[in-house]
């Protein structure tokens, strides 16, 4: 597996890697890997192609008040994990590699989808992920690129942005995994303190109640938030930012569920900010739920 940091040197790696190759698979990532990461690397794996997986921590996606400095960062394990997974190109650059002048003139913005529900919360935080995501897939050229159905607004942005600019790339969309007790893996669970870490289940267990009540027949949004509203409520711990039953493409708020429907919600445990979502679709029912 080859380690890079420079943009010169991923070019050339990749011009001589990809002869031979039948397709070459993306993995963007921000490091501090997961079970939700390896399965993300696990499912381009398969595929068979020449794996390129990302780490870099990106500045502009996060505001001034955000946990950029905070952020977990773990490199040295981040690429023996990669390495396990088969991965041959780990493409980890500095910020000033990614933003020579400090910063960047060129964004790339969604429209309205990237300002609602966390755009709203974090204004410009999905102009800093389409920026630089058009960005590596220039510089990694990838025929399909992996995200995990946790961001579930990140892929429609970013679906958004593949289709706007008419771009080359496949997304392929994995499922969320999660701890045994429910919770998503996120790399900012690790700054969960252990009372956090335990209310945090509440989290799925609010989800999954609204899925069971869809699943019976349910398709009033305002019933299904108000059923996962009472469980959090339980829990003063978790302090809700929104919950919302959303169209899962434009992620406008829906009165009535129909296939592929998603309840979605960000909440703050202690400092830490979580996001979670689950389908709530008719597509779905009755066999799976997540
Ligand atoms: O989901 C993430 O880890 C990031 O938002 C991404 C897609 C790597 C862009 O920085």
């Amino acid at each position: 597996m080859k380690a890079i940091k420079s943009i010169p040197e991923l070019r050339e790696e990749l011009r001589t890697a990809r002869t031979n190759r039948t397709s070459v698979e993306f993995v963007p990532t921000m490091g501090a890997f997961h079970e939700g990461h390896l399965a993300l690397m696990r499912a381009a794996r398969k595929r068979g192609g020449l794996l390129v997986v990302s780490i870099f921590v990106n500045p502009i996606q996060f505001g001034p008040s955000e946990d950029f400095d905070t952020y977990p960062r773990d490199l040295d394990a981040d690429l023996a994990k990669a390495a396990d997974e088969g991965a041959e190109v780990v493409f980890a650059p500095t910020a000033a590699e990614m933003y020579p002048d400090g910063q960047i003139s060129t964004r790339v913005e969604v429209g309205r989808l990237g300002e609602i529900l966390e755009g709203a919360y974090r204004p410009g935080h999905f102009a800093g992920v389409a920026t630089i995501c058009a960005k590596l897939f220039n510089l990694v050229g990838p025929d399909r690129v992996y995200l995990g159905q946790k961001d579930a607004q990140q892929v429609a942005v970013l679906s958004q942005m593949v289709r706007d600019l008419n771009l080359p790339v496949e997304l392929v969309v994995c499922p969320t995994v999660r701890e045994p007790d429910g919770l998503a893996m996120s790399s900012r669970n690790r700054r969960l303190d252990p009372a956090g870490r335990e209310a945090a289940a509440a989290i799925y267990s609010a989800l999954r109640a609204a899925v069971r009540e869809a699943n019976a027949g349910e398709t009033s949004a305002f019933k299904l938030v108000t059923v996962a509203r009472r469980l959090l409520d339980r829990q003063p711990t978790v302090r809700l930012q929104y919950l919302e039953v959303v169209h899962p493409q434009t992620f406008q708020p829906v009165d009535q569920v129909s296939a592929q429907t998603l309840i979605v919600l960000a909440a703050h445990v202690g400092s830490v900010r979580l996001i979670d979502n689950c389908i709530v679709g008719t597509a779905q029912r009755p066999e799976r739920e997540e």
